[in-house]
């Protein structure tokens, strides 16, 4: 459910579960981690593209498996939590290509790309406090960085949704691609692959700056959330979706 190929120094991800939206299980977090530890230590992947299908990236966490998480599973253990510390360790630079919705951390992964490619129909949308959650993957502190806290509010608190415009306006987004997002994201990740890569790297890394924070702000959100799923609000909005989809 997560293609994955290495063409010229360039993996590529792509979320593959279209009949579900690309939402995510946790089979797919663990190829997704597995695929992004495997690139600081591999010379040959240069670069990390994420891409999923026209129209959808990815609706985020399968709500199903939050369902069955909920008070069932320590939290540390999850494949998710193992993504997100992934995204946060990553080394090689990250390129997302969005044609279509991305949902929840299909939203938030993308404050830890060095390059984001949209098309216009790209819809990005965080609805955590609608469906009784917290911001996760670190979005609770890159967001206000990236785009001010007022609208980091809007985006992570309100659930309002962003369009490929406003999301370019805010920086989340390099570029609005009309035609084929994915060939110029392709294009954009190999034009990295083909740098020096040490100095990739080096300078990636002068950008980043510490991650320390980014790391702990992870970990206090992983906490929050753990906690989250078994509210009553937050399962209550589960079964709402699960239900409606069932009918
Ligand atoms: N988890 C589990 N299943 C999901 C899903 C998710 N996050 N998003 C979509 N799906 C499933 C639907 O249940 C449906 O399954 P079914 O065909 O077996 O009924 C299928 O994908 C198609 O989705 P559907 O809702 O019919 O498509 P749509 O075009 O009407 O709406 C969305 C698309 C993404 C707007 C809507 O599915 C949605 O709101 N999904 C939940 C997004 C979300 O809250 N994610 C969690 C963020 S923390």
């Amino acid at each position: 459910m997560i293609r994955i190929s290495l063409e010229e120094g360039v993996q590529i991800l792509r979320l593959d579960r279209p009949e579900k939206k690309n939402a995510l299980t946790g089979a797919m977090y663990t190829d997704l981690a597995d695929a992004l530890e495997a690139g600081n230590t591999d010379p040959d992947i240069r670069c990390h593209l994420i891409c999923g299908h026209p129209e959808v990236f990815t609706a985020g966490n399968d709500i199903g498996d939050f369902l069955q998480y909920a008070g069932k599973v320590a939290v540390a253990d999850t494949p998710v939590v193992r993504f997100l510390r992934a995204l946060v360790r990553t080394e090689k630079p990250l390129v997302a290509s969005v044609d279509g919705l991305a949902i929840g951390v299909g939203t938030t992964l993308l404050m830890h790309c060095d390059m984001v490619f949209a098309s216009p129909r790209a819809f990005i949308r965080s609805p955590f406090v609608d469906l009784g959650l917290v911001p996760e993957a670190g979005s609770s502190l890159l967001g206000p960085q990236l785009m001010g806290h007022a609208r980091a509010f809007e985006l992570l608190c309100l659930g309002n949704p962003l369009t490929a415009e406003k999301a370019e306006r805010l920086g989340l987004v390099n570029e609005i691609v009309e035609d084929n997002v994915d060939e110029t994201a392709l294009n954009c990740a190999n034009q990295i692959a083909s740098k020096p890569p040490e100095a990739m790297a080096l300078s990636r890394k002068l950008l980043k700056g510490d991650t320390g924070a980014l790391s702990e702000r992870v970990e206090e959100e992983i906490r929050i959330f753990a906690d989250r799923l078994t509210a009553p609000e937050t399962i209550a909005a589960f079964q709402a979706f699960m239900s409606k989809k069932k009918a």
